[in-house]
Formats: structure tokens, C-alpha cells, sequence
């Protein structure tokens, strides 16, 4: 289906939880996120009733998203049960990959198609250091498992951060993309969160490039082969066999042919990254909303999704100051 800016909706990133196993410093405080009431997250047949509704209205892609998602329990069975949804052509995940190493196999055969994995750093004592959680091995484990199955769609996600993991970051690249096809990225620290609290200085994407491409040689664009509808753009290095992508949140240009809408773990539906509009899912699916009625309320919220997302400038009413675990990427 199309909003009223004629950009087609073909997506959903679905937040399951907003809890975590690690406490990211520019992400979580020490003392984790105050915990949502059983009964207020969405339970699995909600979700996938949602998923059947939005997927009669075009969306194709769903990416499950947290917190972390995968201490949801039961998520193997979620995804089987998404991947059985007529439409749905694609299930992605992003994860912290704490828990991967025993859930990879399993993922891929319930359906999984992709999977975008959070990595700052390639040192086990800054990792303690940066999540305040000693799992470094655990994530490494949980690749090494990923890159068994086989699975195609593989990304990284690295927040570059001035003083902490900026001398690494060829390092990184060079890990995961030099002999793989997969993909690393990098997020430009956004002002949400604990960003500032942590006096976080996020490394400009423009200094990331110029620290690889002395590394690399010069980055060379990746023209997209379905057009613009994520965040990153990327560019490979000669001789290497995956890429690199940069997320320049603050500046990034996709707002126009934004093709996603989010669904919060109390089953809000966000229409776009940093504003507050939307639509209580829960409170209509619990009120004895028919499939129908649920159709047409999605696609009616789906319409007025708004023109572009508001970082810098924004009031504080549309505003929406949420933290990356609480709306989920
Ligand atoms: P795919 O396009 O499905 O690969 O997903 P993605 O790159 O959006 O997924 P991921 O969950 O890995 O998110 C990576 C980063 O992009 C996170 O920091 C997200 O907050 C950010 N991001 C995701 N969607 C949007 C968006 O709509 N707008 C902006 N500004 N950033 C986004
Ligand atoms: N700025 C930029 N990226 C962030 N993430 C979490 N909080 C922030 C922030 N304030 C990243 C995580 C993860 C991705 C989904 O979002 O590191 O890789
Ligand atoms: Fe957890 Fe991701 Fe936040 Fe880190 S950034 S604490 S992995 S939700």
C-alpha cells in the first residue's frame, strides 16, 4: 500500500521486547529499563495476527528487533509462524548475537532470511568496557554459528565512537567483509538514548571513510539494485568480497522513499523513527477488533505516515525521545 506521499509500505520492523542482555553505555543505564508488565507486550499470535493484516495490505518484509529479541522465548516458533503468513517474503533480524550461537541453526530453518548483527569493537576487555557485560566470546561464537548455516544476508552494525573503538575500525571491516560477502555498517551516534550521558562523541562518517580508505585504498560506490529504502549506502574496497555501508543518521536522505513502519513491543504502531504518531494495536486488538476493522485501521494510520523524520528540528510534542531499545532500531 501507498501513504499519501505515494511511498509503497512494504515493511515492518517488529520490537519484541524492549529488555537486554548487554547495557550498551549510549544505549541502556547500569541499572537496564524499568521492565514492561507481562501482559502489556504483544503476545505471539497478536503479532502474527498484525503480520497477516499489514501483509494483505503489500508489506513483505518483516525485521524482528528488541531490546534484544532473542530472549524472547519461543522466537524459533515466532519466526515459523511469520514465515508461514502468505506475502511474507523475508524475515530479518537484529540482535546483539549474545544468544546466537545456539539458536543460528534453528533460526535459519524456521524461516530466517537475514540477519543484522551489533558489533563495536573486536576486543574482548573494550567490549566489557562498552556493554558493561563480559559476553565478547559469546558474540564471536554466535557469528562463527551464523557463518555454519550459510545464511546470505549478513550485516554488521558498529556505532564509531571518538576515544573508544575508533583506531579499530578497519580492523573490523577488514574481519568480516575481506573474504565474506557480508556487509559491515556504520551508525553515526544519534542524540537519543544514553548517548550524551556517556559523553559519547560519535565519529563523523565522513572521518570513518577517509580511516578506511587509508587503510583500503579508495571506497568505491555500490550503485543499489532496488533503489534507496534503507538508511545505509555502501561501497566496497578493492579485492574485498563483501562491503561497507554508512548510516549517516543525523543527515541521511531516504525519508522520500522510506518504505517501513515500526510495531513497539506494547504493540504501538510507530509510524516513523522519531515521531510520536501512531496507532494503539493492543488496546484495538484486545478491544474485539475484527480482521477487517484491524485492515482498515492500519491502512488509514499507514496513510498519514509523516513526510520525514525530525532529529534536529522538532518540537517537543512531535518529538519522540525514545531510546533505540524502546522503538527498536
Ligand atoms: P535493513 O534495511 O532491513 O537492512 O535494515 P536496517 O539497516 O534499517 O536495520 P537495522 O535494524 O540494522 O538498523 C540499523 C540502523 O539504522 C539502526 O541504528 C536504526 O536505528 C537505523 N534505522 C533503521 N530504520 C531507520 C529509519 O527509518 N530512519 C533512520 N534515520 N534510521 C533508521
Ligand atoms: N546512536 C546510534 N546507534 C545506536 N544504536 C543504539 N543506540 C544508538 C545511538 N544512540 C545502535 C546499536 C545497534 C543498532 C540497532 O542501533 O548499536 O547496532
Ligand atoms: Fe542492547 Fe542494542 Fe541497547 Fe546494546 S544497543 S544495550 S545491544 S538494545
Amino acid at each position: 500500500m501507498f501513504d499519501r506521499y505515494q511511498r509503497k509500505i512494504e515493511y515492518v520492523r517488529i520490537s519484541l521486547t524492549d529488555r537486554c542482555n548487554l547495557r550498551c553505555r549510549y544505549c541502556m543505564p547500569e541499572e537496564g529499563v524499568e521492565k514492561l508488565r507481562h501482559e502489556d507486550i504483544l503476545r505471539f499470535d497478536e503479532i502474527v495476527r498484525i503480520v497477516r493484516a499489514l501483509a494483505s495490505l503489500g508489506v513483505r518484509k518483516v525485521r524482528l528487533t528488541g531490546g534484544e529479541p532473542l530472549i524472547r522465548r519461543n522466537i524459533v516458533e515466532l519466526v515459523r509462524e511469520i514465515h508461514a503468513v502468505p506475502g511474507i517474503e523475508t524475515i530479518a533480524m537484529t540482535t546483539n548475537g549474545v544468544m546466537l550461537a545456539d539458536m543460528a541453526e534453528d533460526l535459519v530453518q524456521a524461516g530466517l532470511t537475514g540477519i543484522n548483527i551489533s558489533l563495536d569493537t573486536l576486543k574482548a576487555a573494550s567490549f566489557t568496557e562498552l556493554t558493561r557485560r563480559p559476553f565478547f566470546t559469546r558474540v564471536e561464537d554466535g557469528i562463527e554459528a551464523i557463518a555454519a548455516t550459510g545464511l546470505k544476508d549478513v550485516k554488521f552494525n558498529c556505532v564509531p565512537i571518538a576515544g573508544v573503538n575508533e583506531e579499530e575500525l578497519p580492523d573490523l571491516v577488514a574481519r568480516f567483509t575481506r573474504e565474506r560477502p557480508w556487509k559491515f555498517r556504520f551508525i553515526e551516534l544519534m542524540p537519543i538514548g544514553c548517548a550524551y550521558e556517556a559523553g559519547f562523541t560519535g565519529v563523523p562518517m565522513a572521518e570513518v571513510r577517509s580511516r578506511l580508505e587509508a587503510s583500503f585504498g579508495p571506497l568505491r560506490p555500490v550503485l543499489p539494485e532496488h533503489g534507496v529504502h534503507g538508511p545505509a549506502v555502501y561501497y566496497q574496497a578493492a579485492g574485498f568480497a563483501g562491503q561497507i555501508g554508512f548510516i549517516d543518521a543525523m543527515e541521511h536522505q531516504f525519508c522520500s522513499s522510506c518504505n517501513r513502519v515500526r510495531l513497539t513491543a506494547e504493540g504501538f504502531l510507530k509510524l516513523c523513527l522519531n515521531a510520536r504518531t501512531g496507532v494503539d494495536l493492543r488496546h484495538l486488538l484486545r478491544s474485539g477488533m475484527s480482521d477487517e476493522e484491524l485492515r482498515q485501521a492500519l491502512q488509514q494510520a499507514i496513510y498519514c505516515k509523516p513526510q520525514e523524520h525530525h532529529f534536529k528540528a522538532a518540537s517537543y510534542e512531535e518529538k519522540d525521545s525514545r531510546a533505540m531499545y524502546q522503538v527498536g532500531g
